[in-house]
């Protein structure tokens, strides 16, 4: 059932959707790359810091230790399961989220974007894979049974539309720069 795919890929990927929202909220501070260039450009940028990354990742992580209490009864409500989230899981998908976001800073500075410049497609994209593939890395067993092909289609597909929105409102609020 299509709705029962959304609702199990949503609930699944939320310990990976949060940790870019909390670190726009938390973020700040002594950028990752230390200013360090190469080639004459940042190697990330002002906008990938420790603080960010450290409260991105332990948000989700918090989160999905969250959802684990809930899921029982969501499960009631909505009539199937959902999953539970190991550590390894969690972490990897709160921090697999983060990192998606430096690596794609990394390939935005050498393809001579500035911070804040969109790349449609890396940047919608980039956490949901590095997710993905932290979990399969980490929590294999857990990521197999859980990331069925119908669910990983259908996170690939409503991600950017969620992270879209979320950035939009984030933008409203101004505490985005970009509205993208
Ligand atoms: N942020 C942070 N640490 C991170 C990710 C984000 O501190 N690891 C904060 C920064 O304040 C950043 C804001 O969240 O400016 C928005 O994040 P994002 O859009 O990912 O960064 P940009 O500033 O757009 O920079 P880039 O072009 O490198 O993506
Ligand atoms: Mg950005």
């Amino acid at each position: 059932m299509l709705a029962e795919t959304v609702a199990v890929a949503l609930w699944t990927m939320l310990p990976a959707y949060i940790p870019n929202n909390a670190a726009v909220l938390f973020g700040g501070g002594a950028p990752i790359d230390g200013g360090h260039t190469y080639d004459g450009r940042r190697l990330l940028g002002d906008g990938k810091t420790w603080r960010g990354t450290a409260a991105g990742t332990l948000a989700g992580v918090a989160l999905a230790i969250g959802l684990n209490g809930l899921s029982d009864s969501a499960a009631g409500l909505f009539g199937f399961d959902l999953p539970t989230f190991p550590l390894a899981g969690a972490v990897a998908l709160a921090f697999g989220a983060m990192l998606g976001d430096i690596l794609a800073s990394l390939v935005k500075r050498r393809l001579g974007r500035a911070r804040g410049a969109s790349v449609p497609g890396l940047d919608q994209l980039d956490f949901v894979v590095a997710a993905l593939l932290l979990a399969f890395a980490f929590a294999p067993e857990w990521a197999v049974d859980v990331f069925t092909l119908p669910v990983v289609v259908v996170a690939v597909v409503i991600t950017p539309v969620l992270h879209l929105s979320a950035n939009g409102v984030a933008y409203l609020l101004g505490l985005k720069q970009e509205p993208y």
